[in-house]
Parts: structure tokens; sequence; C-alpha cells
């Protein structure tokens, strides 16, 4: 089937191109690697996994309750518009929320794939090149399980969010080549995680439990690559070329902020124009949305602190957005939470497939007894 039967909304059937600026860069250095850069690249290539085999696609997903959250992280839980809908269409509103919200992580990955594609293009140095190869084959990885996640799952997508669209064309139409970097790795990837973390942690169903562990699981090495690049790079810039950067961040993160909201999902449930406003001031008061909005930058922060963007300007635009304390987030303790997370998933499952065979086995030797 294809995926734009599950469209919501109809997408652009042919291809969305991005004119490429700036160019592709050879070495002839074959030798001069860093050695941490190097053991990322190791890492990289040690830790891939297949889907197909890792994640337990029998699982079942239902799809009107696919994270089996409670209603209360619905932006319009409670309201007078929540209690003026039929439970049918409570049911359409819970569907569509993480239809729109899976359907972006998988064009996120899309994205991440091309920009890593990208990156392994201009970056000048080898060992980065090794890397972004390998993350090139993460992110192919985690598009494939999002996808199979909503056709096979969930049955209905949305297209790209036009704000998250207009983030990734700003990141790969410059020609700079930490410009990927920057807007892909530590924006879109750091704020990708925060949500991802989110839900991984909340969820009461195990197939999006597994799905959101593993994909986090590799994303944390994405992040320490984009800081390993940048960190040095950064610490080398003219006042006006960090200005520059720092910029494209403020607007980013205001962007991902106020923007990324999904206001398509409301006005595709057959609401009027005045019950889309409605729904959307209620995301506006929504306390759950509230504190998911300011843990969304929970990695993001102490990621441009540690690349060294970190003037006052920036700092205010930080605490304006009520998130300047995030800065003090340890990247490491998260990540090596992340890790930890994902390896007690695979021990828990671990332990119930041999408990099934030593079951399997236990019986095929009673049935051997007793013939
Ligand atoms: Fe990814
Ligand atoms: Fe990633």
């Amino acid at each position: 089937m294809s995926t734009h039967d599950l469209y919501t909304i109809p997408a652009e059937l042919s291809t969305w191109n991005v004119e490429m600026a700036g160019a592709s860069r050879f070495t002839w250095e074959y030798d001069d690697g860093r050695d941490r850069m190097l053991a990322l690249y190791q890492k990289g290539k040690d830790k891939q996994w297949d889907s197909t085999k890792r994640i337990d696609w029998d699982l079942d997903v239902d799809p009107y309750d696919v994270l089996g959250v409670p209603d209360t992280t619905i932006a319009i839980y409670d309201t007078p518009l929540w209690h003026r809908m039929d439970e049918q269409t409570r049911k359409e509103v819970r569907r569509h929320g993480a239809a729109w919200q899976f359907s972006q992580f998988l064009h996120g990955e899309q994205g991440a794939m091309i920009c890593s594609a990208r990156i392994v293009e201009s970056v000048p140095d080898l060992d980065s090149k090794f890397y972004a190869a390998t993350q090139t084959m993460d992110e192919a990885r985690h598009a494939e399980t999002y996808a199979r996640f909503l056709q096979e799952k969930v049955g209905l997508a949305y297209p790209i969010n036009e704000h998250l669209k207009a983030l990734l064309e700003s990141t790969l139409s410059d020609s700079r080549w930490d410009m990927p970097y920057l807007g892909m790795q530590v924006l879109i990837e750091g704020l990708a995680l925060a949500a991802f973390g989110v839900m991984r942690d909340i969820t009461t169903k195990p197939l999006p439990k597994q799905i959101l562990a593993y994909v986090m699981q590799d994303e944390a090495r994405h992040v320490a690559f984009g800081r390993m690049a940048l960190r040095d790079y950064y610490a080398n810039l003219s006042e006006a070329e960090r200005r520059e950067r720092e910029d494209f961040v403020i607007e980013g993160c205001y962007l991902m902020r106020d923007r990324l909201r999904g206001r398509e999902t409301w006005e595709n449930l057959g609401l009027s124009r005045a019950e889309v406003d409605e729904a959307m001031e209620a995301t506006d008061r929504s306390e759950y949305l509230r504190l998911f909005r300011s843990l969304l930058f929970s990695r993001i922060v102490p990621c441009v602190k540690d690349i060294g963007l970190w003037s006052p300007r920036l700092q205010e635009a930080y605490a304006e957005m009520g998130v300047l304390e995030m800065a003090g987030q340890s990247l490491e303790a998260l990540m090596k939470q992340d890790e930890e997370i994902a390896d007690r998933i695979d021990a828990a499952r671990f332990a119930e497939e041999e408990a099934e065979r030593a079951a399997e086995v236990a019986e095929t030797i009673a049935l051997g007894g007793s013939s």
C-alpha cells in the first residue's frame, strides 16, 4: 500500500527538492584520524541493529490508544470543546494526535538521513566522514522503523509539518559545512531526542517503548558527534560568524517551541474554524504541554552551551523561554541512562524468550515421555 493512501491531508506527490549549495570535499589524508572520533565510529559500527529482528512486531497496537497514556496529555482535555465531543470524536483525537507525532518523527528521520549523507560529502576530514556514514545508516533504520509502525500499526499518517520543513530547508540549503550539524545534530536531533524520551518514559505500551528506546540509544551517538565536531570548530570563529550561528539557534528554538504544535490535526478532525482556534488556545494553556515544551529543550540547551555558543544574548533568549536552567543538565548522564534503558528492555525480552524456550523444551520432553 502506498503511504499516500494513509495521509490525512494530501502530501506532495512528487519529491521535495532542496537545491544543494557548497562543495563535496575529498581528502587524501587517510591516516590522521582523531582517536575520540574514531572510537565513536567504531561504536557506530558495533551498535547497528536490525529493526526486523530486534523489535517485536507481533505486538498489537490499538490505533486509538497508541501510547496508552491518560487523556490529561491531550491539549483540549477537560475543556468545553472536549466536553462537547462524543466518544467517537475523542477516539479520533487520540489517533490523529499519535499519527501526527509519529509522522513528524518519520519525516525528521528522513531529514536526518539526508543531512548526515550531506555531512559525509561536505565535512573536510575523513574520520568525520566515516562517522557520518554510520549515522546515515542509523537514520535509514530509524526511518524504516517509524514508517513500518505508522503503516502497520497506526494506519494513518500526516505530511511533514510546514515549520519542520522550513527548518530542514534552511539547514540543508546553507553552503557552510557546519550548518547541517547545527541545524540537524543540535537543534532537530536535540528536540527529537527529548520528545522521544518523554514518550518512551510515559508510554505503557511495549511496542512504542521498544522503538523509542532503541532509536534513542543511537541518537545519543549522533548528538555526541555534533558536539565533538562543533566544539573544535566554534572555538576559532570570529565574532560575526559566532553571532550568525547564535541567531540561527535562537530563531530555530523559537520556531520549534511556538510553531511546531500540530494545528493541522485539529483542522483535519472536522472542527469549525472557531473550534480549531479554541483547540490551539487550549494547547497554549495546557499544563502538560507547557511542561512538555520546556522538557523539549533539555537536550538542546546543554548542547548549545557545550559547543561554545553561549553569549549573554543567547542566555537571555533561553531565560525568556524559561529553559535556561536546562543548561545544568548533564548530557553524559542522560545518554548513559538512554543506553541503560535500551539494555534493560533487551534483557527483559531475552529473559521472556528464554522462559518460552524452556517451556517448549519441557513440553517436548513431556510429550516424548508420554509416547
Ligand atoms: Fe534518528
Ligand atoms: Fe539521529
